[in-house]
């Protein structure tokens, strides 16, 4: 069954009586006259949609738990929603576990994850009730035993193994080969796990945890990781006697982002890692353990889009035409970073004809900030709505206020309602922090 993530639109995406754009019953271009542009916008149903096909695919999984990659696009009304949909939280930072906390959401579902947790994080985490924390390495492993003491709480804990699996994506966003710098070597886990056994007893081993990468259109790669990570608890039964009741297989479901991607559907993936579980339970002769995923990409990417307003546009002779817009790299770093690809619109005239080659151009100083080069597009006119397709995972998370330009807002849509879920950032806010020193005045 195709879901969601196998489509560029969100699931509501339309064009109305007036000709433009619409998801979730909204209209595009009254959005961006309402809201302003840079603008995200995140249709409600999209989400709620992958999330349902998550609970859906995973069914007859006996014990599986959804874990939400907050790193992807996180507020607090997108906890809300993962609350609703019986979702736990997968953090990676202070910050994210205040956002989680402050939402109201139920920390004993969330997971700490990240290869450099600070003191203050970790203490932060255990005050805070985490559910999990995913320990990365072997300084990690004595300071949250110094810090569990220090509270006198017990630790539930999985380790972050690096699989040794290669799978095609973008370098940057590889994770669970050799070489990378997430997680215990295989050859060290025992020490590890003896660490455990022997000093550290405000720790309370439960798990094995490996992610191997994201933006994954193989189906096969998982079926090989939850094969290495059964061996393992296999070898740590036999070796000391220990059981190991969860596993967390990390996210990674790709998205299509133009035409080019394949990304399989969620239906597809669960029965590939179900398969697994099964047949590497029985090969090993172990219980079956609780299953955890923490997909973040393939649940809010497609969700969302951002509308820009054209502004400047140039014609280099014998070049390249340029059309600017009035964000850029500040709101969308992927282009610049990875080279990653989107499919553009014109919200006000989608019928168009795509008749001319135009590169768009952000509003940063500084050539690399394109966002979409050599795409084909109607003429565009200044003030048009220009909508950039799954920018949902990813964008907003990573924006910046390079150049001192203004973060974004979002809006969430549903049955054509509309409602602010990050404010625009102020020119206050943006100067909040900064201190001018007694001497320079
Ligand atoms: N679990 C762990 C431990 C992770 O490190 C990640 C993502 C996820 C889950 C979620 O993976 P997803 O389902 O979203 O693929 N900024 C990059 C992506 C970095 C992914 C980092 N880790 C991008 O824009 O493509």
């Amino acid at each position: 069954m195709k879901t969601a993530n196998q489509d560029i639109k969100p699931i509501t995406t339309k064009i109305n009586q007036n000709g433009n754009i619409e998801i979730g019953g909204c209209d595009l271009v009254e959005l961006a006259n309402k809201y302003g542009t840079p603008l995200y916008v995140f249709d409600e149903a999209t989400i709620r949609s992958i999330t349902r096909s998550y609970k859906d695919a995973f069914k007859s999984c006996k014990n599986i738990n959804m874990m939400f990659a907050a790193k992807a696009f996180m507020t607090k009304a997108v906890c809300k929603i993962m609350e609703q949909e019986e979702f736990g939280l997968d953090l990676c930072s202070g910050g994210e576990i205040y956002t989680a906390k402050s939402s109201g959401f139920d920390m004993s579902k969330t997971l700490f994850n990240g290869n450099n947790k600070s003191y203050d994080e970790l203490n932060y985490a255990l005050e805070c009730g985490v559910g999990t924390v995913s320990v990365d390495n072997f300084f990690e492993l004595a300071l949250l035993n110094d810090i569990a003491k220090s509270q006198n709480k017990t630790v539930r804990i999985l380790l972050r193994i690096t699989p040794g699996i290669e799978c095609h994506t973008h370098k940057y966003i590889q994770t669970g080969h050799l070489d990378s710098k997430f997680g215990f070597d295989l050859t060290r886990l025992d020490e590890a796990v003896e660490l455990i056994r022997d000093e550290y007893s405000n720790l309370n081993l439960s798990g094995l945890h490996a992610h191997i990468g994201s933006q994954i259109f193989e189906k096969n790669v998982y079926f090989d990781e939850v094969g290495v990570i059964f061996k393992e608890i296999k070898r740590i039964k036999d070796k000391y006697g220990i059981t190991l009741h969860e596993v967390n297989i990390g996210g990674g479901l790709g998205i299509k982002y133009t035409e080019k991607d394949t990304p399989v559907s969620i239906y597809e993936i669960a029965e590939t890692i179900i398969n697994s579980v099964k047949i590497h339970s029985d090969k090993y002769e172990i219980e079956e353990p609780s299953i955890f995923i923490e997909p973040g990409r393939s649940v809010v990417g497609t969700a969302g889009v951002t509308l820009y307003t054209a502004g400047s546009s140039k014609q280099v002779p014998k070049g390249r035409k340029y059309q600017a817009v009035d964000g850029g790299m500040s709101d969308n770093a992927r282009p610049s970073l990875y080279e990653a690809e989107y499919t553009v619109e014109i919200a006000n005239n989608p019928k168009g004809e795509a008749c001319e080659k135009v590169t768009i151009a952000g509003k940063h100083c500084e050539s690399g900030d394109i966002l979409a080069k050599d795409i084909m597009l109607p003429e565009i006119e200044e003030g048009d709505t220009i909508c950039f397709y799954t920018t949902g995972a990813y964008g907003y998370s990573m924006s910046s206020n390079y150049n001192r330009v203004l973060k974004s807002a979002a809006v969430l849509v549903n049955n054509g309602n509309s409602d602010i879920i990050i404010n625009r950032q102020s020119y206050e806010q943006l100067c909040e922090n900064d201190i001018i020193p007694d001497r320079l005045n």
